[in-house]
């Protein structure tokens, strides 16, 4: 694993941080060779360290400088201590990205409590922990965080009562910590996914998915990665808290 170095005679080192970091082709990725190609070194958390491994490659080759960063977003303990590495390398971390959350269908009669609190806490708590912690580290001097949202953070639909309470909750999580954060200079964005991604997600996992909406209802994650981009280099005097995006076929 290679960290960061501090020299005196360069400029500053600019980090980025992103939580929820899988495959290749996914949005975690995206977000994460984004702002690589802006400079910043970028650290990959997830859960898996060979597909980090994967991801911290794709971006060496890039030209860009990444650390994998094994960490479960639910985990207080974890999340704390992957805030210690990251700020430990020196620099200073100018952007966090929460974008754990996998989709939990299912019908709540058939549901088991254990399941339910277990999207809750991917897609709620862990976004608490995640921001509590880029707060406690990032203030004073500010910076952005960023949470992904989904369809699902506006709105309950039948199937999916899981997933659709926990999105919406991190989205007014998001909110709350966007009035609170704001004002002592923390840029705290929410970015709506609304439709399916164009990412391994999909097509590896549901293939029928992919064919049933065809191609051009997928959401293109390199749009997607340019909008976490925008919301950070905004100015503190025209900031977004939310941006929905979707593809121009989306029926919404
Ligand atoms: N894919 C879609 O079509 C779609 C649509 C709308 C919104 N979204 C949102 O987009 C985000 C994900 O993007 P993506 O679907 O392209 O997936 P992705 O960025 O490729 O992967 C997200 C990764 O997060 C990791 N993760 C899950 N739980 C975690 C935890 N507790 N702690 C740390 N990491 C965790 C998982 O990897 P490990 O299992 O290896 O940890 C997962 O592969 C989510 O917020 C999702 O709700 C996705």
């Amino acid at each position: 694993m290679t960290t960061p170095t501090n020299n005196s005679d360069m400029p500053e080192l600019k980090k980025a941080l992103v939580i929820g970091v899988g495959a290749e082709k996914g949005l975690g990725a995206s977000i994460s060779a984004r702002f690589a190609r802006e400079g910043f070194h970028v650290f990959v958390a997830g859960r898996t360290a060979q597909s980090l491994e994967q991801v911290v490659q794709q971006i060496r080759s890039a030209g860009g400088t990444a650390t994998a960063a094994v960490a479960d977003a639910t985990r207080e303990s974890e999340v704390q201590a992957l805030f210690d590495q990251v700020c430990a390398a020196g620099g200073s971390l100018d952007v966090a990205v929460y974008n754990a959350g996998n989709n939990t269908p299912g019908a709540v009669t058939e549901m088991d409590a254990s399941y339910f609190e277990h999207a809750w806490r991917v897609c709620c708590f862990g976004g608490f922990l995640f921001g509590r912690e880029a707060a406690r580290r990032m203030l004073p001097r500010g910076g952005s965080l960023l949470f992904t949202g989904a369809s699902a953070s506006l709105r309950g639909r039948a199937g999916f009562a899981a997933f659709n309470s926990a999105k919406a909750a991190l989205r007014n999580l998001a909110q709350a910590m966007a009035k609170e954060l704001g004002p002592k200079g923390m840029h705290v964005g929410h970015v709506v996914v609304d439709g399916g991604i164009d990412g391994d997600k999909l097509r590896k996992g549901r293939p029928e998915m992919v064919q049933r909406f065809g191609e051009e209802r997928l959401i293109d994650r390199g749009g997607l990665a340019d909008a976490y981009w925008f919301l950070h280099q905004q100015p503190p005097r025209a900031w977004t808290f939310e941006l929905d995006m979707r593809s121009k076929v989306e029926p919404w």
